[in-house]
Order: structure tokens, then sequence, then C-alpha cells
């Protein structure tokens, strides 16, 4: 480098010169290495440096030239800053670029998973919808005529202890619904027939905690309602569902049952198989597979929902989420649907 010379003359014209072409020069150097940037720093920069030592000197320079030989000074001071920092952002992008890892991909690989209760329910829904099944939803804090005596359960009716509710403390008309069944009335309440609907949705019960059962749980209930709807309608369709769900060669029976809300009312089995020694623990040496329950709508059902039980029909069925989702995936305990335990949420990661 040149040009550190820094003396002003007497010649105040000269000494604008000077400090023009100190700044000309540094304006055009090309600062490339840390070694280089020390130096620019020392020469120009630091106490001892040309700029220091300009501004030292322009005490002495009478006040009237003042004005004049500053400016050209403030102009120096600010193109040696120029220079150091663009070396600066030059060089930290040069340092960030070359320390990342350039094969890494711009995408997160994090993509999280459907929960495996979630991969059921769609499961199911599309297999329904395939046959003209709508999605109705509905409440899950519910009054007692849509959870239990619109469904033929009147108030002191046994049918009650069937499923052990919570009630709200503060409004015990009010009650957590312990089935999805109450979405059921409420569609058939507002709307007419053909109803063909399906309500999946969270279920309570005062149940005590185990592998096998929860306090809450989910449902996925069906309600078809339009004229001439018969039993071999409900058969055909349920045989459909475990065909779909559970394979081509599925077969099911429908074992008579009491539901207060269907009559006929029935306990839907799959056949899962006796080959291995599971497989006799989970049937319990039966090889069938309780999966639902079924049957047709009670008359009284129809009517407490103002549809004409003289000219309409319907069958209804509900499943437990868990309970299917535990057959597929081979979960031993109920529990771990609910504890988000991250290993056992991305095992299903691969999922749609
Ligand atoms: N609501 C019933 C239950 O929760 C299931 C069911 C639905 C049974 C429809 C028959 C018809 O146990």
């Amino acid at each position: 480098m040149c040009c550190d010379q820094s003396k002003y003359t007497q010649n105040n014209t000269s000494v604008i010169k000077k400090i023009n072409e100190i700044a000309s020069f540094v304006e055009g150097l090309n600062l490339k290495t840390h070694e280089e940037l020390e130096d620019f720093k020392s020469k120009y920069k630091n106490k001892s440096g040309v700029l220091n030592s300009l501004f030292n000197e322009f005490k002495n320079i009478p006040n009237n030239e003042k004005k004049e030989v500053g400016k050209a000074l403030n102009d120096l001071k600010n193109t040696i800053n120029k220079k150091l920092n663009s070396f600066e952002a030059n060089n930290t992008t040069t340092q960030e670029t070359i320390s990342d890892d350039l094969t890494k991909n711009t995408l997160s690989n994090s993509i999280g998973s459907c929960h495996p209760l979630s991969l059921v329910e769609n499961q199911i829904i599309k297999i329904f919808s395939s046959i003209g099944f709508n999605l109705s939803e509905g409440p899950e804090i519910e009054d007692d005529w849509h959870n239990f005596t619109a469904l033929n359960t009147p108030e002191d009716h046994p049918a009650r202890d069937m499923q052990d509710t919570f009630f709200v403390q503060t409004n015990p008309s009010k009650l957590l619904r312990s089935h999805t069944s109450s979405v059921q009335i409420r569609h058939m309440t507002e709307n007419n027939p053909p109803i063909r609907i399906l309500s999946p949705g969270r279920v309570y019960r005062n149940e005590a905690i185990s592998s096998r059962a929860h306090c809450l749980f989910h449902q996925i209930e069906g309600l078809y309602i339009d004229k001439n709807v018969s039993f071999a309608d409900l058969k055909k369709t349920l045989l459909f569902f475990a065909k779909s769900f559970f394979g081509e060669k599925s077969k099911i029976r429908l074992r008579p049952s009491y539901f207060p809300f269907t009559e006929p009312s029935a306990e839907v089995d799959v056949y899962w198989g006796l080959k291995t020694e599971s497989d006799y623990r989970i049937t319990k040496g039966t090889g069938w597979l309780e999966i639902m329950g079924c049957g047709m709508v009670d008359p009284n059902v129809l009517k407490n929902c103002n549809i004409d039980q003289e000219k309409y029909s319907g069958y209804a069925f509900g499943m437990g989420i868990e309970r299917i989702a535990m057959l597929k995936y081979k979960v031993d305990d109920i529990r771990v649907f609910y504890e988000n335990d991250i290993r056992f949420l991305n095992q299903f990661s691969s999922q749609l």
C-alpha cells in the first residue's frame, strides 16, 4: 500500500487533494484475507493510522479553512469504514456458506404423523362414504334427551346402567355423551329421510382405567333411514365394511343382543382366525372378535324424532375406534393412545 502521507501542507488546496487521493486509493483496494484487513486497519484506522494523524493535525488548520478540509476528512473516514463493513459482510456470508452442510435437505424431514386413531377413523369414514354415508357431528356435552330419553331410555330405565355416565355437577341435566348415538337423534330431528350418516367422535364413561378400558374413547356410529330398510341391508353393509377393512376373506357373524334404541339388536363378530397362540389369547379361544353393536332402529326412536315410523325404517350400528385400532395394530394396552409417547406415535409416520 502507498499514500500514507498524512501531514497537512501549508497549501490548503493540496491538503484536500491529498485527502481525496487517499480516499480514492482506499476505495480501489480489494481486501481479501484477514491479514490484509489487519494491515488495512493499522494503516488507516488505528490510533497511529493515517486518519487519526490527519484529524490530530486538523486542529492547526485556520478556522476559515476548516469547513472544506473537514468535509474531505469526513468523506475519507466514511470511505475507510465502508471498506471495513463490506469486508465483514462478504466474509460472514462466505464463512456461513462453507460451514453449512451443502448436501443437507432444505426441507425439514420431521413431518410428524397421523395419530393411529385418526388413521383408523379416516379409513372407516372412507369405506362408508364410498356407499353414500355422510358425516354428521354433535356436541360432547349433551343433555339427557339426546343421550338417553329420545333413544328409548327414559329415566329409571335399567339400560341406563349399561353406560356409567359423567354428569355435570353444577347442572345435572347436562352430561358428557356416553355414545355418539346422541348425534343421530339431533340429525333425525333436523332432517327428513332418506338419512345416511356416520357420526365419529369422543365419548365418555365412568370406567376404571385399565389396559382394556378408559374413561374416554372414540366411537363411530352409522344410521340409515329410508323406506323398506331391512335387517338384510344392515347385514350386507356390515359384511362390505368387514371385507374392506379386514380383508376380502373376512367373515362376520351376528349374535342376538340388547340395546334400548334398536329392535332387534345384535353384536357383530369378525373372524380373526385361530392359528397362533396370540389368536387364541385375543379371541379367547373362539377365533371370533366382537367389533360392534347394531340393530334396527326402534320405532319409538323414530317417533321421538318426528319421523313417520309407519313409512320409514332404518338400521344403526356403532363401534369403538380404539378397539378396532388395537386389533389392526396389535396394541394390547388402550392407554398408549392417549400418552402421546413419541416412540409409539413415530411407528405410524409412514402411513397417511
Ligand atoms: N350406542 C351403542 C353403544 O355405545 C352402540 C350401538 C349403536 C348399538 C347403534 C346399536 C346401534 O354401545
